[in-house]
């Protein structure tokens, strides 16, 4: 009798079936043993090394591994389970739309899709009006530059340094972290990157070619680096003024995270376009959203309706997550508990931080979207195993590994923030004590300490 059998017979839970198959030491070995042989040996060593175990079932802040070890989930699949995992509403709406049409026949009008882009557009700030669905993030940029190259007859896109768009050849090319980049270049021409923040710089590198800007309210994987002040506004005007398209991606920071709706209305900015994926489908289906203004859809679209299109984007059950998604987010309050529960997640992170000033250096974010940056970049690693040992999962940012982030669902209790702060303040506690020992902090990372 199969695993998934034995469950529909007797209605266990999957755990319960595999360890009544095999136990769960052995079952760790399988799976460990099938990445080694037919997914990635290399990424297989790395996690094994670290001790991750095998994810069996997801519930609200939760995730349980193959032994039946309950985690706080403080890395909420970075930015995907805003709602937590598989939150009843958008699992119902998934199972309804499974049973009339999971994916669309791609000729008829889809009623699903189009009232998740009506709700998007409502939602959406200033004269944002148009959504063209994908199915990630990555997927969600492409169609932001492509639209912005059609729109403007421009060709080079400006990035900043640090800012991580997706991995795709066309993302990656304007995504600000060498290390990703270069194995792979010649990568799309133009791109050209400035620093996060300096609106001067900016204002000499948009030229006539421009088609458009492209930023993060916050950087996610470039460190939770908050936009500073007024840096947004200058950078929308700075493309007005050299008609440039100015592009807010809102992957990570969107639908609420960090205590707004989109993060750029902390700034009361009006994008071009915006892109959107992660907790847009309600952390049980890929979803990806690429939005823009009538006037960008009229110079792209007008001239051919197919001129960017997808096989799978925009699906209906895919859609249907969305809208229950968005029904969730506005009924259960999450936007204001993110602000409420964040700043409380800060000033507890901060006074921990503030005990151990050789381990940190700072703490900051927005909302539910924190970051600790550590003093060297193998503090993190080490705090990092030392959470995992404790039952909270976490994860250094992808292109700042000195930088852990805690992006806890956005359902999160007062009560989950409590014991994973205790916690991280444990693993701090283990890691200052083996760097203390072994004499490290002395000295330790200091050379790429410097690079800060
Ligand atoms: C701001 C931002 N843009 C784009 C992406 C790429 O999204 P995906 O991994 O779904 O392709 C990410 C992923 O972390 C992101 O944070």
């Amino acid at each position: 009798m199969t695993v998934e059998d034995r469950r529909a017979n007797i209605g266990i839970s999957i755990r319960d079936a595999i360890l009544a198959c095999m136990d769960a030491d052995q079952f760790h070995a399988k799976v460990v043993e099938q990445y080694h042989q037919y997914v990635n040996p290399y990424l297989a060593k790395l996690m094994n090394f670290a001790g991750f175990g095998v994810e069996v079932e997801g519930e609200g802040c939760y995730v349980i591994d193959h032994e039946g070890r309950r985690y706080l989930d403080f890395l909420g699949g970075y930015g995907v389970f805003s709602l937590g995992h598989r939150h009843p509403r958008v699992v119902d709406a998934v199972h309804k739309q499974l049973d009339k049409m999971p994916l669309s026949s791609k000729v008829f009008f889809s009623p699903v899709m189009a009232e998740l882009a009506e709700r998007l557009g409502n939602l959406a700030p200033g004269q944002l009006q148009f959504t063209f669905f994908s199915n990630s993030g990555t997927e969600a940029v492409e169609a932001a530059m492509k639209l912005a190259k059609g729109a403007t007859g421009r060709t080079d896109i400006v990035s900043t340094v640090g800012g991580y768009h997706g991995k795709t050849l066309g993302a990656l090319s304007i995504t600000g972290r060498e290390k990703y980049r270069l194995p792979f270049e010649p990568l799309l021409p133009g791109p050209n990157f400035v620093p996060f923040g300096d609106a001067d710089a900016l204002d000499k590198a948009i030229t006539t070619n421009t088609a458009a800007f492209i930023v993060e309210a916050v950087q996610g994987e470039g460190g939770i680096h908050v936009a500073p002040p007024g840096y947004l506004k200058r950078a929308q005007e700075l493309c007005r003024k050299h008609g440039a398209l100015f592009i807010m991606d809102e992957v990570q920071t969107g639908l609420g995270r960090t205590g707004k709706m989109f993060a750029c209305e902390h700034e009361g900015v009006e994008p071009d376009l915006m892109t959107l994926a992660k907790c847009l489908g309600g952390g049980v289906m890929p979803i990806g959203a690429t939005l823009g203004t009538a006037e960008v859809w009229e110079k792209t679209f007008g001239k051919n309706p197919l001129i960017h299109t997808s096989t799978f984007g925009g699906n209906p059950i895919a859609c249907a997550a969305g809208i229950a998604a968005l029904d969730v987010i506005e009924e259960e309050g999450l936007i204001e508990r993110s602000r409420e529960l964040g700043s409380y997640l800060f000033e507890r992170l901060r006074s921990l931080a503030q005990a151990r000033p050789a381990l940190v250096n700072q703490v900051r974010g927005m909302g539910l979207m924190v970051g600790v940056e550590f003093a060297y970049d193998e503090v993190g690693e080490l705090t990092i195993a030392q959470l995992t040992k404790r039952g909270v999962i976490a994860a250094y940012t992808l292109n700042n590994p000195r930088v852990i982030r805690m992006e806890p669902p956005l359902v999160v209790t007062r009560e989950q923030i409590d014991s994973a702060l205790e916690a991280f303040d444990g693993a701090l506690a283990e890691t200052e004590a083996l760097l203390t020992e072994l004499g490290a902090l002395e000295g330790f990372g200091q050379e790429s300490n410097s690079m800060v």
